[in-house]
């Protein structure tokens, strides 16, 4: 495992939840508006997490089946608590070599997971290679680059200030192609026909710093993998350094935004 991939952490459902779920579950229903598709459809999630696309699927779509799956135990686990539905079949596997037949999906989706996978052409020619011919493959990420996860860059720039080995474990870093114009390329790289680009955005409101603070004590993914690296004396320092610059409105809010770019395309 790289030193980067390392502080990912992907295993505890309820602090995911807390850090990033909670945020995921605003999109996902923007990202299937922008489907629009039928009912009765069979679905693929890769990356699904906890489950926070997989059950607006569910709720929205209609679905006549959903295949979810996720390398993560903890997270699988967390997710069938939470998506007890009989559409749903949540399993254990990788984006770079999906354990289904060619052409066997209508809808080939991905939610904030694609970015983290280390062979992402393989990941798309995979999406693709189980679609039904005409079917959907679309994905969404966060747009780390053009700094769109607000709180994270937010978190980046306050560590990177205090500790200069920071700076390349934060998300922009790691993940500079995730861009509207980078991402499109892949898909058609892939082999992916009228490939489309959109951003979809949310308001990120923290009740107060407490709100915003808490969830990166919890260890589940990249900035909180490195604030449980930190000592004692080296996390209060970057938690009261923020505390100092993040901005508040008069009642305490911590009233920042998130913009993820989704990408939509046909199989051919
Ligand atoms: C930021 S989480 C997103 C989870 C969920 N889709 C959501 O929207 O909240 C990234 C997910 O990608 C998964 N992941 C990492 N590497 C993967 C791979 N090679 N194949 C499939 N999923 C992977 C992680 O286990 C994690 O659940």
């Amino acid at each position: 495992m790289s030193g980067t991939s390392r502080h990912d952490a992907w295993q505890a459902g309820d602090s995911y939840e807390i850090y990033m779920g909670r945020w995921s579950r605003r999109i996902a229903p923007l990202f299937l508006d922008l489907l629009s598709l039928p009912r009765e459809l069979d679905w693929l999630e890769i990356g699904c997490g906890t489950g926070a696309l997989s059950a607006a699927i569910l709720a929205r779509c209609d679905p006549s089946s959903l295949i979810a799956i996720d390398p993560s135990e903890g997270f699988l686990e967390k997710a069938r608590a939470g998506v007890p539905d009989p559409r749903a079949d949540f399993r254990r596997g990788d984006a770079e070599a999906l354990d289904l037949p060619d052409a066997s999906r209508d809808v080939v989706v991905s939610a904030l997971a694609l970015n983290f996978v280390p062979d992402r052409a393989k990941a798309l020619a995979e999406m693709r290679r189980v679609a039904r011919p005409g079917g959907t493959v679309a994905f969404y990420v966060w747009d780390y680059p053009g700094g769109g996860l607000q709180f994270l860059r937010a978190f980046w720039s306050a560590a990177a200030a205090r500790d200069p080995k920071a700076g390349d474990l934060a998300e922009d870093r790691r993940f500079p192609f995730c861009t509207a114009d980078q991402l499109e390329n892949e898909a058609k790289a892939a082999g992916l026909l009228k490939v489309k680009c959109r951003p979809l955005e949310t308001p990120t409101v923290f009740a107060d710093f407490d709100d915003y603070w808490r969830p990166f004590t919890l260890g589940a993914g990249p900035a909180p993998g490195y604030v449980a690296s930190l000592t004692e004396e080296a996390r209060d320092g970057l938690r009261d350094a923020l505390a100092h610059a993040l901005p508040r409105q008069p009642d305490g809010q911590i009233a920042l935004a998130a913009r993820a770019w989704a990408v939509t395309a046909k199989a051919a």
